[in-house]
């Protein structure tokens, strides 16, 4: 193969991949707000804090109580950079947007029943927290099933919003009130697998 069909394929592939994506996302008017690397970073620093609370009490179990859908790429990341070799991965599935795209509406939360979280230490782990009641109405579930303890951290804490008393106990980042995708946040269940996080205009 010549160099000019490899430099061309090379054009075509990082234009699908990355491109493609990028520029459709200009178009619908989404900028960048938080890059790969300084969600990289800041999920290590998270996985160090949370070894450094939960060894205190390391005979006891941290289950990384996943949010779905949302939290999934964000829990993938966190637990890998969690060393705590007790800790489980449990998930349960909440949803108030689906197919509404910018607008909540009614939350509907799945799988508690099948959580075996009695005695272990329950670290919720959500995308985003906007008005606080997905959080909020999970705690609830979740305290019934008697858990060693219960804290929560999500990787984005929306200002402004708030209807509800508790604050995270841990948060990735601040960010403003807008709409953000990526990184497992979807508008109308798309763009998810976004490596970086893009807030609309
Ligand atoms: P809350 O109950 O208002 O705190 O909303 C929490 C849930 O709404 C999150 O778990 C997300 O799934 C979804 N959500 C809130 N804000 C956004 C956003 O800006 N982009 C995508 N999803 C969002
Ligand atoms: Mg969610």
């Amino acid at each position: 193969m010549n160099s000019r069909i490899i430099l061309a394929s090379l054009i075509i592939f990082f234009h699908a991949t990355y491109g493609m994506q990028s520029s459709d996302l200009t178009l619908i008017n989404f900028s960048p707000l938080i890059t790969r690397d300084q969600i990289a970073e800041r999920v290590v620093s998270l996985g160090r804090k949370i070894d450094a609370i939960y060894c205190k009490d390391s005979q006891t179990p941290l289950v990384i109580l996943t949010v779905m859908k949302g939290a999934m790429i964000f829990a993938a990341d966190l637990i890998r950079a969690i060393q705590m070799p007790n800790t489980e991965l449990q998930f349960i599935q909440a949803s108030s947007y689906g197919h509404n795209g910018t607008q909540a509406g009614q939350l509907t939360i799945r799988g508690v029943d099948q959580l075996t979280i009695e005695n272990k230490h329950v670290l919720i782990v959500d995308d985003i927290f906007d008005t606080g009641v997905t959080i909020s109405k999970i705690k609830a579930q979740i305290l019934e099933k008697n858990p060693a303890s219960i804290k929560s951290l999500v990787l984005l804490r929306k200002l402004g919003k708030s209807k509800v008393k508790e604050t995270p106990d841990f948060f990735g980042f601040e960010i403003p009130d807008k709409f953000v995708i990526g990184y497992g946040l979807d508008y109308k269940e798309c763009y998810r697998g976004l490596p970086s996080i893009w807030a609309k205009d």
